[in-house]
């Protein structure tokens, strides 16, 4: 929803009244309670208030910190990058210990800011909310934290941070912290809230959910227990939010969901992701289509017809493998074989002879042994990634495979870990080479940050190349000449 509207509906909402039940109107209300307070502050401070949002982890997440943004901005909070604000969301991942050990580390900075500005508010939300032992361990010692909420009510947070300043207002100096700290989580939902306010980092290009939460439980991952079970958008709320993003000027648009090939399935009319596709390839103005994440289990014939034909789903697929090792496949609860996973990416390459593929790889899986691993760097040498994300295993408590036997030692994983680094890069060099000298076309995305004479585009294949142009060029489709492969990037000359 544009900014003129969100306006419109704020200004016939009559706040003396009692809340409304209804979604999002009972959220509107609640935003426009808080913009008066804020407003309030704001006047006796002098100055407008300030708000950071920090996102740890995927493009879900960063998503959902879009969503958090246009609460805030709706609020009137001015948004910041700087962490000394009137208020710090942090918000989470859980996928790997280091994420949750990372979070922690920071709330140390930020109680030091709250004792500067005895105004300021800390909120932490996303999936490490969604663990009891993280939040426990929260309220009892880090008790200067004023809001926690989950993945399954983002939605409610102009709800939480109102009740935040009510709690501070009505409560005492000598009222303890923590009994002052707000904890909202819910284990699951079945709950969809649209028409809330977003903001965008990008004005041209954009990810829109298209689904929510897992249901695949792989063996290794936390996610379906903090993030939920799965649930499609409606496609029509999905078309219609992707026509005003088109109208607002955005011209690429990334489909998000945790297994995309799943898309529909629990709609009351089902329909699949290949259809959806057809679908948001028709809207007008529209140039590029993106998705994230493909399961290999589900990725169906349809699917690649539908990337064959189309004219705007980009020339990428990321199809993550985990591991080479049928034996581990099975282990991590994959559905699939290494055969069955080899001869996808033999489907999709002879549909799509260009197609740039990428993938997420786990070292070090429970029992995972030299001959497991071979396996791995096989897969990787015959499907020739243009890159990979790579993983050292990470144990999360609760998955099964956390009580798995033959944990594999530290070192062990250490020096598997280096040789797929040092295979893949070997790989992707030799593959990004391929297109020295050809003209493509890019989105330019951002200034190079390091050379001002330089913009940095996107290709189709999601790859980058820095060429000379200025910011004037951002968010516009251009031609560009490949002159030079830097392994990860691309060094080029504007052709028109
Ligand atoms: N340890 C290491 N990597 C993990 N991932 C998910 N769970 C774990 C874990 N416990 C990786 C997978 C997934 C990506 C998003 O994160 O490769 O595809
Ligand atoms: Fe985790 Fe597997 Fe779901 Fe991906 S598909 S989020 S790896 S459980």
């Amino acid at each position: 929803m544009d900014k003129i509207k969100i306006k419109e509906k704020l200004e016939l909402i009559d706040i003396t009244k009692e809340a409304p039940d209804t979604e999002p109107e009972r959220q509107y209300y609640f935003m426009k309670k808080a913009s008066a307070y804020v407003k309030k502050l704001s006047d006796e401070l002098g100055r407008p208030l300030k708000a950071c949002t920090v996102t740890f982890g995927c493009q879900m997440n960063a998503r959902d910190s879009e969503k958090i943004i246009g609460i805030l901005e709706t609020i009137g909070y001015e948004i910041t990058e700087d962490e000394k604000a009137d208020i710090v969301i942090y918000n989470t991942c859980t996928v790997r210990e280091n994420a949750n050990l990372k979070v922690y580390g920071r709330l140390g900075y930020l109680k030091k800011l709250k004792k500067q500005n005895p105004n300021m508010k800390i909120a932490l939300c996303g999936c490490m909310m969604q663990e009891p032992t993280v939040v426990e361990k929260l309220r009892t010692s880090y008790t200067f934290v004023d809001i926690i909420f989950g993945t399954h009510n983002i939605y409610k947070f102009a709800e939480l941070l109102w009740t935040s300043f009510e709690n501070q207002r009505l409560t005492t100096k000598k009222t303890k912290a923590k009994d002052r700290m707000i904890i909202d989580i819910w284990k699951d939902t079945d709950k969809i809230v649209e028409s809330l306010p977003s903001e965008r980092k990008y004005s041209f290009k954009a990810g829109v959910n298209i689904m929510f939460g897992c249901n695949n439980f792989c063996s290794y991952c936390i996610v379906p227990y903090v993030r939920g079970r799965e649930r499609s958008r409606n496609p029509i709320d999905i078309i219609r939010e992707i026509e005003l993003l088109v109208a607002d000027g955005v011209v690429e648009i990334m489909l998000l969901g945790q297994n995309v090939n799943s898309y529909g399935k629990n709609l009351d009319d089902p329909i699949t992701f290949a259809q959806l596709l057809k679908e948001v390839e028709k809207i007008e103005g529209l140039k590029r289509i993106r998705f994230m994440t493909s399961h290999p289990k589900d990725l169906s014939p349809d699917l690649i017809e539908v990337m064959k034909n189309s004219k705007k789903i980009c020339n990428h697929l990321h199809l993550p493998v985990q591991s080479g090792s049928s034996r581990l496949l099975e282990k991590m609860n994959r559905h699939y074989t290494k055969e069955k996973y080899l001869q996808e990416v033999a489907d999709i390459k002879a549909a799509i002879p260009d197609i740039s593929l990428t993938t997420d790889i786990i070292v070090g899986f429970p029992g995972e042994t030299e001959e497991d691993f071979e396996e791995t760097l096989d897969v990787v040498r015959k499907v020739e990634y243009d890159s990979a994300y790579t993983f050292i295993y990470s144990k999360r408590t609760g998955t099964p495979a956390a009580t798995m036997d033959n944990q594999v030692p530290e070192d062990v994983v250490k020096e598997r870990f280096q040789r797929l680094l040092d295979e893949i890069q070997t790989i992707s060099a030799k593959r990004s080479k391929r297109m020295e000298g050809m003209e493509v076309e890019v989105l330019v995305e951002e200034e190079n940050s390091q050379d001002d004479t330089l913009v940095t585009g996107r290709m189709s294949n999601n790859m980058l190349v820095h060429f000379e142009g200025d910011k004037s060029l951002i968010g516009q489709l251009v031609t560009v000449r490949l002159d030079e492969c830097k392994n990860f990037y691309y060094l080029g000359s504007r052709v028109s």
